[in-house]
């Protein structure tokens, strides 16, 4: 996926040097926001399984996470725009996440790379619902959110084992508002 100043697209084992360098440089910037790393996440060997790990999921419809590049510079990761936890059945949901490198943030950037890959999500991942939630200190993902038109749905206690304490999270959805008459996906069967 392109977009003015992006791209987005799924990393390859040539890659795992610039997300090496992105995760590197800010460690301390995602921290708050992350589970704790693995003793071994800024290796090589880390990223040549996440790669894998990740483009087969891709191919399996379970998750699209997309490593983010500058136009201008194509050979720096500039941040990830992750659809995870892809459920099928009667749900048709993923859940969002996002990072931007901190030199990145304000400047519109994961609005940019937002606004194409909802599309895509519900259009050529065929989602019913997008699912974000945020620390509630989490002001600028909360104005994400909000901006690209992600609605409060809930207040979730001890949901996520973030830095190894459970913590709470803000639960929202943007939900897909033209797809009533659509045909069924072809990945219905099984599943609640
Ligand atoms: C959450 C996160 C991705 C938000 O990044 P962001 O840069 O604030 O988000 P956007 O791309 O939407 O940029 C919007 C900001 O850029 C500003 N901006 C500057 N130029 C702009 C432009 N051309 N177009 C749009 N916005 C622009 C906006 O005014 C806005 O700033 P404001 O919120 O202070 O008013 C980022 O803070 C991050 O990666 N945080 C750490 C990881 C994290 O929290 N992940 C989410 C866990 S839930």
């Amino acid at each position: 996926l392109t977009t003015p100043r992006l791209i987005l697209r799924l990393a390859e084992p040539d890659d795992i040097p610039a997300l090496l360098r992105f995760h590197a440089a800010n460690a301390a910037h995602l921290a708050p926001t992350s589970p704790l790393r693995p003793a071994n996440f800024l290796t090589e060997q880390f990223w040549r399984e996440a790669v894998a790990h990740d483009r087969a999921a891709f191919a399996q419809g379970t998750s699209a996470r997309f490593a983010l590049f500058a136009r201008h510079d194509p050979g720096t990761v500039i941040g990830a725009l992750n659809l995870n936890n892809i459920v099928r059945g009667a749900a048709h949901y993923g859940d969002l996440g996002f990072a931007l490198g901190a030199e990145y943030e304000g400047q519109g950037l994961m609005s940019e790379a937002a606004r194409v890959a909802i599309p895509f999500a519900f259009s050529d991942l065929r989602l019913h619902r997008i699912k974000a939630c945020y620390l509630p200190s989490n002001l600028r993902s909360a104005r994400l959110l909000r901006r690209l038109g992600f609605v409060i749905e809930g207040y979730a206690r001890h949901y996520l084992l973030i830095q190894g304490r459970w913590q709470d999270q803000v639960l929202t959805s943007l939900i897909r508002q033209d797809d009533e008459s659509l045909p069924p996906p072809a990945a219905q069967a099984g599943g609640a």
